[in-house]
C-alpha cells in the first residue's frame, strides 16, 4: 500500500503523514527534506539555487542518506547530519528554487520511487500523486487557508525558540506555493483521483482519523 500526501506549504503534511505511517506501521518518506538537502547544498556551495547551470553542476556530487533512529528520521548530506539545518527558513525557498530544475527532480524522484518499492509507505510532497507514484492506492491532497498555515508555521518556529512574524511567514508561504504551482515540470497540483482534505478547521487527530478510515477502505 502506498499513500501519497500532497499539498501546499504548512498544510500539516509531515505531521499527519508521520502519524499515519506510525499507526499503520508503514515507512514515512519526507520528499521535501530531499529538496531541502539539495537547496542547502547549493547555499553551502555559494551558488544561486535558481541557477539551473550551477545547481546541475553539483548534482552528481550530492549524496543524500536517510537514517531511521529512535528519535525519528535523520537526513545526511554527503555524510553531514543536516536534519536541523534543512529546517532553517532560508532553506525553504532554496528548496523551492532548486525544485524547479528538472535534473534535480529526476534525481530525487528516482530515489523516492526506489524507496517506495521496498515497503508500505506514506510519502508526502507536492507531486507524489501526480508524478512520483501515479498508481498510489490512496492519494490525499491536504490543504488549509494560507493564514491558518502561517499561524501553524509560526507556532512551530516559536516552539523551537525562534522568532516569527505571521505576516512575513504568510508571505513566504504564498511565494513558495506560487513558485511550486507555476513550475513547468511536476508542479504542485491535486491529482484528479486524490481526496481533498481541508484542515483549516480540523484538529490533527481528526485529520489522522480521516486518512486512516480512507486507508482502511482501500486495503
Ligand atoms: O514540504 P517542504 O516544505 O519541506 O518542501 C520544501 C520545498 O521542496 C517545497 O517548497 C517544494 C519542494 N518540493 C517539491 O517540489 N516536490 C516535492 N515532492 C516535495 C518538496
Amino acid at each position: 500500500m502506498r499513500i501519497a500526501v500532497d499539498g501546499p506549504a504548512g498544510a500539516g503534511k509531515s505531521t499527519i503523514s508521520k502519524a499515519v505511517a506510525e499507526r499503520l506501521g508503514y515507512i514515512y518518506i519526507d520528499t521535501g527534506a530531499m529538496y531541502r538537502s539539495v537547496g542547502l547544498a547549493a547555499l553551502d556551495a555559494g551558488l544561486e539555487p535558481r541557477s539551473e547551470r550551477d545547481v546541475s553542476g553539483i548534482l552528481d556530487d550530492i549524496e543524500i542518506d536517510i537514517k531511521n533512529g529512535d528519535d525519528g528520521q535523520s537526513f545526511y548530506l554527503n555524510g553531514e547530519n543536516v536534519t536541523e539545518r534543512i529546517r532553517e527558513p532560508k532553506v525553504s525557498m532554496a528548496a523551492s528554487s532548486v525544485a524547479v530544475i528538472p535534473a534535480v527532480r529526476l534525481k530525487l524522484v528516482e530515489l523516492q520511487r526506489r524507496l517506495a518499492e521496498k515497503a508500505d509507505v506514506v510519502m508526502d510532497g507536492r507531486d507524489i500523486g501526480t508524478y512520483v507514484l501515479p498508481d498510489a492506492e490512496l492519494k490525499i491532497f491536504l490543504t488549509a487557508d494560507a493564514a491558518e498555515r502561517a499561524r501553524r508555521r509560526c507556532a512551530e518556529l516559536i516552539a523551537k525558540g525562534e522568532t516569527a512574524d505571521p505576516a512575513v511567514v504568510e508571505a513566504e508561504i504564498k511565494a513558495r506555493d506560487k513558485n511550486d504551482s507555476e513550475r513547468e515540470f511536476a508542479p504542485l497540483r491535486k491529482a484528479d483521483d486524490a481526496v481533498l482534505v481541508d484542515t483549516t478547521d480540523m484538529s490533527i487527530e481528526q485529520v489522522i482519523n480521516t486518512i486512516l478510515e480512507l486507508a482502511d477502505k482501500r486495503r
